[in-house]
């Protein structure tokens, strides 16, 4: 399928999960700028020197590095295939640029998927989040604890905890989204985009099975 998708939520609400499953379904390339900036703050390369403290205090990255990764995917090893964008874009200027960008380079929007969650539930699911440094299985604490406390079910490695998982900047990266974030529905809805509202706050099967539909559709 070539068509571009954003999958778009508040922290917590279910985007990566369920863009890695659209993104195998259908053949997208899933392109998250999360995950491309803690790759690189794990490298310790410059891009990831300068995004980590932001990341960190739950704030926004500045627009300039953002744009800079999306462009360079879009161009290099998106350009056959359709995309999903995954906690991208967040403030009117990324999602202006995309515009352009899309348009400049004769693809388009097919849609804008939007999980809904609530923000006590988001904070349980992110505060409660482990994962393995080595194997990367993930966990909860509250909805899905390893067998033994703070050690992989897997392959016994001590489980780790994201840095911006931390309670109090889990709250802060709520606050940032509900000031920074959110007021793009607005864009979206006043461009006519196919902008479709699904409830995060179920089984993730039963979310991706109404994604898939709407995929479709
Ligand atoms: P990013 O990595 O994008 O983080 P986020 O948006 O805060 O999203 P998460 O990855 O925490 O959650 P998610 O919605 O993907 O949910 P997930 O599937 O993981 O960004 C991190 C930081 O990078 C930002 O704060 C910012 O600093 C920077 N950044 C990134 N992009 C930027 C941009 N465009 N501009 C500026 N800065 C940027 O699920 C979360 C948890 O819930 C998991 O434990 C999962 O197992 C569980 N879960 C998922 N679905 C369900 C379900 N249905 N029921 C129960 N549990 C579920």
């Amino acid at each position: 399928m070539r068509q571009d998708v954003i999958i778009f939520g508040p922290p917590g609400a279910g985007k990566g999960t369920q863009g890695a499953l659209l993104a195998e379904r259908f053949g997208l390339l899933r392109l998250s700028t999360g995950d491309v900036l803690r790759d690189a703050v794990q490298h310790g390369t410059p891009l990831g020197l300068e995004a980590r403290r932001f990341m960190n205090a739950g704030e926004l990255v500045p627009d300039a590095v953002i744009l800079g990764i999306v462009g360079d995917h879009l161009r290099g090893p998106a350009a056959t295939r359709g995309v999903i964008f995954d906690g991208f874009p967040r403030t009117l200027a990324q999602a202006q640029s995309l515009d352009g960008l899309l348009a400049q380079l004769g693809r388009t929007l097919g849609a804008v998927l939007v999980l809904e969650v609530d923000d006590e539930t988001l904070v349980r699911r992110l505060s409660g989040r482990r994962s393995c440094p080595s194997c990367g299985a993930l966990y909860n604490v509250y909805l899905k604890p390893p067998r033994e406390d703070g050690r992989c079910d897997v392959c016994g490695a001590d489980l780790g905890q994201r840095p911006d998982d931390a309670a109090d900047t889990v709250r802060r990266r709520l606050e940032v989204y509900h000031e920074q974030t959110q007021p793009l529905l607005a864009y979206y809805e006043s461009r006519q985009a196919p902008l479709r509202r699904v409830n995060g706050d179920r089984a993730v099967e039963a979310v991706q099975r109404e994604l898939v539909g709407l995929m479709q559709s």
